[in-house]
């Protein structure tokens, strides 16, 4: 018998407190202290039945220079997770074509590039149907190179039209969900910059953007325990569009975030069997 049919053999009155307390701990209890116990184990079975959300967190993709096997690796490590929501940190699609950095001499015309980023956004559209997508850098290129000319947003498609994106993908600058903020994380460089993002937003937070910082790192105090994650990124490191950073220091890291709750969350490495595809 689970605690859970217990605790309802008990509400039925099918056992007496005591009972029901020696079964569930193999303790003797008086009848008045074992109520108690009950009850507080009924408000716990209550708060773990209510609809618990696992938020399966990707991002930086960098579409069409994302790694092949990346998808396979979210929808993979989602599903092994129980992931009820799902967040996009931002940089889905790379731009590079129109970036106003220089562009590599082999990169494809901003056409191309757009065609390849539509098609092979579809792919994470079809796999992920419902996501809130916070705005960053690289998806604001085409905005931001049409704001230098004069050429605002009522000018423009949306981002979703653009990409051909569902509606049911949201655009937001930053997103909470049960106590946790997700942001692109322009401004949280370093190697804590998520954990440094978490304290400054005194709530746990969530960012990408940075690609070799990914991991997930914790800070206490008198009051409570919040968490500052980063998720890393999904990009194929040998792409041109990545070209400038060969000879970095550290190196991009692949992988995803699951959030359980504002105190506890998970970032995943991308596994070899995905990085290699062996
Ligand atoms: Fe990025
Ligand atoms: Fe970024």
């Amino acid at each position: 018998m689970t605690d859970k049919e217990l605790y309802i053999s008990w509400k039925k009155g099918t056992l007496t407190s005591s009972q029901a307390w020696l079964r569930l701990t193999g303790n003797n209890a008086s009848e008045e202290t074992a109520r108690k116990y009950m009850n507080a184990l009924g408000h716990y079975l209550h708060k773990d039945t209510v609809e618990r959300k696992v938020i399966g967190v990707f991002g930086d993709t960098h579409i069409p220079f994302h790694h092949p096997n990346y998808l396979q690796f979210v929808k993979d490590t989602f599903e092994k997770h129980g992931v009820t929501d799902v967040i996009c940190t931002g940089d889905i699609f790379d731009f590079h074509a129109i970036s106003r950095f220089q562009s590599e001499p082999s990169a494809k015309s901003s056409y191309d590039e757009l065609d390849m980023a539509i098609e092979n956004g579809k792919e994470y559209t079809d796999a992920f149907p419902n996501v809130i997508v916070v705005k960053s850098n690289h998806d604001a290129i085409p905005y931001r190179q049409a704001a230098s000319l004069g050429l605002g947003e009522r000018f423009l498609k949306t981002f979703n039209e653009l990409m051909e994106l569902p509606e049911t993908w949201v655009l937001k600058n930053a997103h909470i969900i049960d106590n946790v903020l997700y942001k692109h994380g322009d401004n949280c460089g370093g190697k804590d910059g998520a954990l440094n993002a978490a304290i400054n937003e005194r709530m746990s937070t969530v960012i990408g953007h940075q690609h070799s910082f990914a991991g997930c790192k914790y800070v206490a105090n008198y009051r409570d325990i919040i968490f500052g994650m980063n998720v890393g990124c999904g990009i194929d490191i040998d792409a041109y569009a990545f070209a400038y950073g060969k000879h970095a220091k550290y190196r991009p890291i692949l992988g995803c975030g699951i959030v359980y709750s504002s105190d506890y969350a998970q970032f995943v490495p991308m596994g070899l069997e995905y990085f290699r595809g062996d």
